[in-house]
């Protein structure tokens, strides 16, 4: 990509500062984030949005699902009626978090709207947004994406109030702790409405692009995925004294569902994982009574996706009839297959190809209609995901070097995050100037 300019300094900088503010908030001390909707780790990072929007005199609104809009007004201000450009994404994090999944998103929003702002005045009717969308991560209450589900209409309110965390406190009570109205959750169509195209930023979340050598890409898709809960429950005993045909064994069905899980993923081609469970009593001389587990299924298309499933269930139904012990596995989510907006994905690879001259049409990766930044799809869910449903949207991904994500080792450099920025400026830059707006009217 670009060689250091002194815009490209400026960003630098700017991207330094800003990370720097963000980095004590939610750090643990093994180096990882816990970021969750609605605790004060989040309320502080919603706070530094307001500021960040402040200090730049955008436009603070935040809709009834609390996710956060920073707009930049067209020359008439507020009024009238209006397009918009938007970007954006999340702060929330997973246990133990990365500090570049979401936060990145939002950082890059806010710099590559200085770097349109420092030397253009948007058309009239026009604006440009940075957004952040609430509990993204679905750590706290058990639902990916959950602000831009509300927002979209894809999850009913009545059900998102009565969501639970691992505490029993429902998203209703959180949010009325944390001062917001949880009566005003759900869809915004007249929101919605105005939204010409969404381009969301993320740090990637594998290696692709490293083995790519390309610092940015342009997002095709997002493979379909979901989250199943897993119930077993069996009788708990003595772990000296009950002898093993007498037992009831939880523990044995999950593990079977853990390597099936694994197992199923190799032979459809997708991915599996069980990365949470809670074992009750959790006693280090007792057979377990019951234990809770969540699987994460992910592959290229809805019919690997559910064959992955099906051999799950089955194989931990049969082991848990072996050892007497009940099971329960029902979906939490589910999110179908993104092919993100054709239209947009050529104009983003149209307006990203004078960044990065040297590569060839036909590099790796390449999209099919010409341009030289690299096309990549991915696993990994996001709002832009959700909001394709009801908007054009499109992603850019900035190469991670360790090609790990969810955890402290994820990673990118300062230069790769200015490259990112200096994409997505051009990206929303073409779109802000070059989409219709509406007519000034009479
Ligand atoms: C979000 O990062 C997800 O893919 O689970
Ligand atoms: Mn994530
Ligand atoms: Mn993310």
């Amino acid at each position: 990509m670009s060689g250091r300019t002194d815009s490209g300094t400026r960003v630098a900088e700017d991207f330094t500062a800003t990370w720097a503010e963000l980095a004590p908030t939610g750090l643990r001390a093994d180096g990882g984030y816990d970021r969750f909707a609605w605790t004060p780790a989040d309320l502080a990072l919603r706070d530094w949005f307001r500021r960040a929007a402040a200090r730049r005199d955008l436009a603070l609104e935040e809709d009834g699902n609390g996710n956060l809009w920073a707009f930049w007004h067209g020359p008439e201000g507020p009024e009238g009626p209006r397009r918009v450009v938007a970007t954006g994404s999340h702060l929330d994090s997973v246990p133990a978090g990365g500090a570049f999944d979401g936060p990145l998103g939002v950082v890059a929003g806010f710099l590559a709207l200085d770097l349109l702002r420092r030397d253009r005045a948007l058309p009239p009717g026009r604006s440009v947004a940075v957004a952040c969308f609430v509990e993204e991560e679905g750590a706290r209450f058990g639902l990916a994406c959950l602000g831009s589900r509300l927002l979209t209409g894809a999850f009913q309110p009545a059900r998102a109030r009565e969501l639970t965390d691992a505490d029993g406190v429902t998203l209703a009570e959180a949010m009325a702790a944390a001062g917001a109205d949880p009566s005003r959750l759900g869809a915004d169509e007249a929101r919605l409405a105005a939204i010409d195209a969404y381009v969301e930023l993320h740090v990637e979340q594998g290696r692709r692009l490293v083995d790519l050598g390309a610092a940015v890409g342009i997002a095709s898709g997002i493979w379909p995925h979901g989250r199943w809960r897993l119930r077993f429950a069996g009788e708990p005993n003595h772990a000296g004294t009950a002898r093993l045909e007498d037992r009831r064994d939880p523990m044995l069905p999950f593990a079977e569902a853990v390597t099936a899980a694994r197992v199923a993923a190799a032979v459809h081609g997708g991915l599996a994982t069980v990365g949470r469970a809670d074992v009750h009593p959790n006693a280090t001389n007792g057979v377990a009574a019951s234990v809770e587990a969540w699987l994460d299924a992910r592959a290229p298309d809805d019919v690997a996706l559910g064959a992955i499933v099906a051999d799950v269930r089955a194989r931990a139904g049969a082991s848990a009839a072996d050892h007497g012990v009940r099971i329960d596995m029902r979906q939490e989510s589910a999110t179908p297959a993104v092919v993100f907006d054709e239209g947009l994905r050529r104009r983003m690879a149209g307006a990203l190809a004078p960044l990065a001259p040297q590569a060839s049409h036909d590099a790796p990766g390449a999209p099919p209609w010409g341009g030289s930044v690299p096309e990549i799809a991915t696993g990994a869910g996001h709002d832009a995901g959700i909001l394709a449903a009801r908007v054009p949207a499109g992603m850019l991904f900035v190469r991670n070097p360790t090609g790990i994500s969810h955890s402290p080792a994820e990673a990118a450099s300062v230069s790769d995050c200015v490259a990112g920025v200096e994409a997505l400026a051009r990206v929303l830059g073409e779109l802000a100037w070059g989409l219709p707006t509406p007519s000034p009217g009479p």
